[in-house]
């Protein structure tokens, strides 16, 4: 599959070298190059790192691993390019501005999954793993539930196949999109565990009784 990482922060880094490992073509997208290039030393090795608008084209899968606010800025430009385009949403609407922890920037009636959608009418968006930190995004522990949430069934079904090819045993179908709103407003409850328990690298796990 041809990919695209837009984003070089810890999920993009961590995205862009496991679809590599498991044989994808993966391309990834940034800013400006040779910042990037200057900042990460040796972290792109091997990899092409493009602006945002040259990485995505001609892609099968696009990985949204940017900052929740700058999606909403960099993501709409690309709209033409993204049409059909499955694009993985992992962003979280976190707003920093008050300090920690911080405070969702959309919840309850809507959500950043959603209002990236509204912004790539027809980009094919599927919310998932925004729940749980990168490293275990990409290598999962045997046991923990991740969601797919999407209005495209296939995009869905897609994006569940890519997750099962990385690891992960367990993948709930939310839905249509409105299923971005719980998994975003999941955030405050991550935080709290985050400093409670002092690590990241915890994930939720949907236990279902015995039928
Ligand atoms: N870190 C985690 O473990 C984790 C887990 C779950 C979900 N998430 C979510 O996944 C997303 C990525 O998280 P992250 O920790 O990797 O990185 P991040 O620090 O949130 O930033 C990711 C990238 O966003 C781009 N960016 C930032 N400000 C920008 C701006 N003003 N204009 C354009 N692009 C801008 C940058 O791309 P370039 O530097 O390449 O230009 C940056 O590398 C976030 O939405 C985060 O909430 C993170």
């Amino acid at each position: 599959m041809r990919t695209a990482v837009l984003g070089t922060g810890t999920v993009g880094r961590a995205w862009a070298a496991r679809l590599a490992e498991l044989g994808h073509e993966v391309v990834v997208g940034t800013r400006d190059p040779s910042t990037t290039l200057e900042r990460d030393a040796g972290a792109w090795d091997g990899f092409a790192l493009v602006p945002f608008a040259e990485a995505v084209v001609g892609a099968d899968l696009v990985v949204n691993a940017l900052n929740g606010r700058a999606a909403l800025d960099v993501l709409p430009a690309l709209a033409d390019a993204l049409d059909g385009v499955v694009v993985a949403d992992i962003s979280n609407p976190l707003d920093f501005s008050g300090g920690f922890p911080p405070t969702l920037f959309v919840k309850d009636t809507d959500s950043l999954g959603e209002q990236l959608q509204r912004a790539l009418p027809r980009a094919r968006l599927v919310k998932t793993l925004n729940t749980v930190t990168a490293s275990l995004q990409v290598h999962p522990p045997a046991e923990g539930t991740v969601f797919v949430a999407g209005d495209d069934a296939d995009a869905r079904a897609l994006m569940t196949r890519v997750l099962t090819e990385v690891g992960h045993s367990d993948v709930v179908d939310l839905g249509d999109l409105a299923g971005a709103r719980g998994v975003e407003m999941y955030l405050p409850l991550w935080l709290r565990l985050w400093q409670v328990l002092g690590t990241a690298e915890f994930t939720i796990k949907v236990v279902r009784p015995p039928s």
